[in-house]
């Protein structure tokens, strides 16, 4: 498809996604020629702009590199702007007749990237339909979260896209499924005879998967109270992780074998309860400097009285053959000491021990950021004439092994796969149907009992008490995670 004309829209091309991670997205990939040829990039958005405002609001965050300025221009050359209201078909039929003008040839493709708050989901996509959908070739929709803000919103959202759109036409975006390490899950699984045989119940303790962020929401902070750390990176980033680190091996790379599996290991979790769950929300660090000390609670977008958590402990149990009583540990905070996401597989105590104790859990790691890794945390002799037993690692850093640019950016991939059509990392509905079912009445049962978050400093590791429960979890605590 890849000679024909294709047109990306991007709807919302005033807002923060649009200038801080869309545009330099389809730059970097348009850098390097990775686009169809004739692609012709257009904004759309309320304000009245040029493509000259938009391409200096979107300055800052693309890096040029030497020699790149005449591409850059060709670059901008290939972009327009439109200015439309979100709800009137009248202005999405002129926003048809300009892609029109483009599409020479018997064939013409169009993408749709909604970067619009989710309160105009619904006009965008029924005028899409009823007056941008491409006769001469395919027609996509990319959307990104919120898809909704429990079960019932998610599904009206669902069931109104399902009936304007073809699943595969919907291409629903967690950008946690673009990052190296999280699409390496499914190869270090299936493609290692050393992991297959011991990936379960039998021989693995439990499953830390974690995101830390080392920022509070700054600025965000109307967005995030209506949403919280459990809607915002829990239920579907992290849930995501665990898909892919629990799920049954697919009959074959097909996304549709592939989203299968996942929505099946899914299914087997039963809805998290109170007990199963910490929350958290970081109050002002006295001893730091500056506004990003400041607490949620400081933060004038964010109501006084709110309870919403930045800091979230969730322990999820797969009810399955594999994996019955492993507690998968899902963890993630806001204003921490650190930026990190990462899986920690922990092994069990090897059995019939002789080394007085000192022998300690295998572990698994899979960094997901910063500095992509994978190492085996494994115990071996101590060199020299003792018998000691020592902690190490077998250790494939990306940094060392391999350049920084085989690494893409998240974004990157994903909107490539979109071009080509590939929807294995993308979200089926069904998948988002389980996650909203999974996580729904914790959210109903906070919500409405106005349970208080623990406190925890701007910069600390997070509450004391989710330690514990990492221990209370069969997760066997060593250095700082
Ligand atoms: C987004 C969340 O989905 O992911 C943000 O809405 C969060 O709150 C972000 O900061 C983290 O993404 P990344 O790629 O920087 O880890």
């Amino acid at each position: 498809d890849f000679q024909y004309p294709h047109t990306f829209i991007l709807l919302g091309a005033s807002g923060d996604l649009a200038k801080k991670k869309i545009y330099p997205t389809i730059w970097y990939l348009y850098r390097d020629n990775l686009l169809p040829e004739k692609t012709k990039f257009i904004g759309y958005a309320r304000t009245k702009q040029s493509v000259t405002d938009i391409r200096e609001k979107c300055k800052k965050y693309i890096k040029l590199l030497p020699g790149d300025e005449e591409k850059f221009e060709k670059f901008w050359q290939s972009n327009d702007y439109f200015s439309g209201t979100y709800d009137k078909r009248v202005d999405f039929e002129m926003l048809n007749q300009l892609i029109t003008k483009f599409e020479k040839g018997p064939v013409a493709n169009r993408i749709f990237y909604l970067a619009v708050p989710p309160t105009v989901f619904e006009d965008v996509t029924v005028n899409i339909r009823n007056a941008c959908v491409s006769i001469k070739g395919f027609t996509r929709v990319i959307i990104e979260k919120p898809f909704g803000r429990d079960d019932i919103s998610s599904s009206k959202l669902s069931n109104h896209l399902a009936g304007l759109f073809k699943e595969e036409q919907m291409y629903r975006i967690d950008h946690y499924l673009g990052k190296e390490m999280v699409q390496n899950l499914m190869t270090i699984r299936f493609a290692n005879q050393i992991f297959c045989p011991s990936w379960n119940r039998e021989n693995i303790a439990s499953v830390l998967i974690s995101f830390k962020e080392p920022f509070g929401t700054e600025g965000r902070g109307g967005y995030f109270d209506d949403f919280g750390i459990i809607r915002d990176v829990m239920q579907n980033h992290l849930l995501q992780i665990l898909s892919l680190v629990a799920m049954e091996k697919p009959v074959s790379l097909n996304p549709n074998d592939i989203r299968d599996e996942k929505v099946k290991v899914l299914r087997h979790i039963r809805p998290i309860k109170q007990e199963d769950i910490l929350i958290g929300q970081y109050v002002g660090n006295p001893d730091g400097q500056g506004d990003e000390k400041l607490g949620y609670l400081d933060d004038p977008t964010v109501p006084k009285d709110s309870v919403t958590p930045t800091y979230a402990l969730a322990t999820l149990f797969i009810n399955n053959a594999r994996w019955q009583g492993v507690p998968f540990i899902l963890r993630c905070g806001k204003a921490l000491n650190e930026r990190k996401a990462e899986v920690r597989v922990q092994y069990k105590d090897a059995p019939g021990d002789i080394f007085n104790g000192h022998a300690k859990r295998n572990e698994l790691v899979i960094r997901v950021q910063p500095g992509e890794a994978l190492y085996l945390k494994l115990m071996s002799k101590s060199p020299g004439m003792t018998f000691d037993l020592v902690e190490t690692e077998l250790d494939l850093t990306y940094s060392m092994r391999y350049r920084e640019a085989d690494v893409p950016d998240a974004y990157e991939r994903l909107i490539l796969d979109v071009f080509m059509g590939t929807q294995m990392h993308f979200v089926r509905s069904d998948e988002l149907t389980e996650a909203w079912r999974i996580f729904t009445p914790i959210l109903k049962e906070l919500e409405e009992q106005h349970v208080k978050p623990v406190p925890y400093r701007y910069g600390s590791r997070g509450p004391l008490e989710a330690d514990m429960k990492l221990g209370e979890n069969d997760f066997k605590y060593s250095g700082s995670y």
